[in-house]
């Protein structure tokens, strides 16, 4: 059975869809939150997760006593240092085409910015925020008479539908073509 950490801090659409996505296969998943009234915690409940408050500067600790195979950040909004990425595989996911809009309220700046396309990135975690090695992007147009909040679903849709098929090839190096799916959806 594989192991899989999700750290959220917040809404947790991506935390809910990635267990979705693996119902019935021989995955465990914990959520870790750095917040205690997070929203996350009331989807990891409904999706009977077990979900577990770590402040942020006990993470070390936690993590040392406690492995996975893969460590899945999820809107997680801290900076997680070296020693703490030492202990295994960190990804995130961001939404813009990295290296572009790094950091926060990337849709909003790529929409203000008139240029024509946001994005998802999928990457691995390094001391640097949103510029560890690049796992998996994809632009995501935006059209004209599209408004921020169209263009917002739109990215958290692909996300939803990208993270956890992105994770599935990294637990089992397999190699579904994603690009090709995200364009039907
Ligand atoms: C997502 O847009 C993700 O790219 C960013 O934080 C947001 C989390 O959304 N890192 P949710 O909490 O999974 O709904």
């Amino acid at each position: 059975m594989k192991t899989v950490a999700i750290f959220a801090s917040g809404n947790g659409s991506n935390f809910e869809a990635i267990v979705k996505y693996f119902t019935d296969k021989d995955i465990s998943f914990v959520l870790i939150t750095d917040i205690e009234t997070a929203y996350v915690r009331e989807r990891a409940k409904s999706l009977s997760i077990n979900d577990i408050y770590v402040k942020f500067e006990d993470t070390y600790n936690f993590l040392l006593k406690n492995k996975f195979d893969l460590y899945v950040l999820a809107g997680y909004m801290r900076i997680l240092p070296k020693h703490v990425l030492e202990l295994g595989s960190f990804v995130n996911i961001h939404p813009s085409y990295l290296p572009e809009f790094k950091g926060k309220n990337a849709i909003q700046r790529a929409y203000d910015s008139n240029s024509c396309y946001s994005g998802v990135t999928i990457h691995y975690v390094s001391e640097e925020v949103d510029s560890g090695e690049v796992i998996f992007k994809i632009k995501i147009p935006i059209l004209s008479g599209m408004t921020l909040q169209n263009l917002e679903s739109r990215v958290h849709g692909v996300e939803n539908y990208i993270y956890p098929r992105v994770i599935n090839n990294i637990l089992f190096n397999s190699a579904i073509d994603i690009e090709k799916q995200v364009i039907t959806l």
